[in-house]
């Protein structure tokens, strides 16, 4: 099947509301000609978390809006465009449905092609878009719904090597600013108070780094910290601004500590005479001492490090499009029968990660 070569993606399967044109070259290279994300945090900010039927209802109020503004931006007519991509999960089932409902709508009218991606697909395949990494690449996926390594062998071929057996990194960091009394989201406001801080005050577990393999699990250090805090709640009256800052510095160097170690575990199962390169992608991948850890491994094992523009780098509807005309020429279109899936794990062969958290089910 030819590639397309205009290609509208929709995204909304947590809580940004996400539309994007993609423009795909002869050679398969991506531009990204607009890029419009909405999200939601104001309204989830009340209840501490992203509540589904909220996020549902926004969704399918908003993605006209971004699908019309995404279009105005890159100068483009609904007509011009070649095919849909849409992302069919996994994530929260309401959003989901939403944007799939949306996509199959602009399908049926244009009678142009519908693909529905797999929203982890996007993320793992952004390095190609950005920096045209060749495969296989070793990919960190780090967000607050995600957390796993994969080996990106093409463009339907993804090995998972582990991921977090409870919470994912993002979600801990959000976690732990709520018990720390400090801003959401928790990661940006962790990693400005651990500046001042001093990591080893509080000995804190590195879960899982005893076993072999790339698993992590971060909800024991979460409950660590709990108790920490509270015993220094007990002893001095109160929180204070050492205490907090010295939490905050502890628990982001033990999160930096698993995922460095982790990441050069999952180095050894590299093919060996292919083309080094460590990308990573999420939210926490912001986090600047995550990324200098995971540079230094890179640069360790003599690999190419990408880390793509955060804007690419957190959910968003470019990743969709680009991730359907990537897998378009190893697989056909969907119809309007495509459904939405909360689950969808895109190793296929590994059993899947159970557990779901406040951003989605984990895949
Ligand atoms: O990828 P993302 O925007 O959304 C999804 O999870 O889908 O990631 C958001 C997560 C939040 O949990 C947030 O606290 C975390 O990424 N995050 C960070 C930083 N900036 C955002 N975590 C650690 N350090 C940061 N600087
Ligand atoms: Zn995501």
């Amino acid at each position: 099947m030819p590639r397309p070569q205009l290609i509208l993606g929709l995204e909304s399967s947590c809580d940004d509301t996400a539309a994007a044109i993609v423009r795909i070259d002869e050679d398969g290279r991506g531009a990204v000609l607009s890029s419009v994300v909405a999200g939601q945090t104001a309204l989830h900010a009340d209840f501490g978390g992203v509540v589904p039927e909220i996020a549902a209802r926004a969704h399918a109020e908003k993605l006209d809006h971004c699908v019309e503004d995404a279009l105005a931006e890159a100068g483009i007519a609904l007509p011009q465009i070649d095919a849909i991509a849409v992302t069919a999960g996994p994530g929260l089932i309401g959003g989901v449905v939403s944007g799939v409902m949306c996509a199959k709508g602009l399908s049926a009218a244009t009678g142009k092609p519908l693909y529905g991606v797999n929203h982890l697909a996007g993320h793992a395949l952004t390095p190609r878009l950005t920096d045209d990494v060749p495969y296989p690449y070793l990919m960190l996926l780090v967000s607050g719904g995600h957390c796993q390594f994969l080996m990106v062998r093409g463009p339907n071929n993804f090995e998972r090597l582990g991921g977090t057996i409870d919470d994912a990194p993002g979600e801990a960091f959000d976690k732990v600013a709520r018990l720390l009394g400090l801003p959401q989201p928790g990661g940006p406001s962790i990693e400005a108070c651990a500046k001042t801080g001093d990591p080893e005050r509080f000995a804190l577990p590195r879960p899982l780094l005893d076993r072999d393999g790339c698993d992590m699990s971060f909800s024991g250090l979460k409950t660590a910290v709990l108790r920490a805090r509270d015993k220094a709640m007990a002893d001095a009256g109160g929180l204070t601004h050492r205490d907090q800052a010295d939490l905050a510095a502890g628990f982001q160097a033990a999160v930096v500590e698993v995922l460095a170690k982790k990441t050069r575990r999952a180095f050894a199962n590299y093919p060996q005479d292919a083309p080094l390169g460590l990308c990573v992608a999420g939210g926490v991948a912001a986090n600047q001492s995550i990324r200098a850890a995971l540079e230094a491994v890179a640069a360790e094992q003599s690999a190419r490090f990408i880390a793509p523009p955060l804007a690419l780098c957190t959910d968003n509807a470019a990743m969709i499009a680009f991730a359907a005309a990537e897998q378009a020429a190893e697989r056909g279109f969907d119809d309007l029968s495509l459904s939405a899936r909360p689950r969808w794990p895109l190793d296929t062969v590994r059993p899947s990660m159970l557990g779901s958290g406040k951003k989605g089910a984990k895949a």
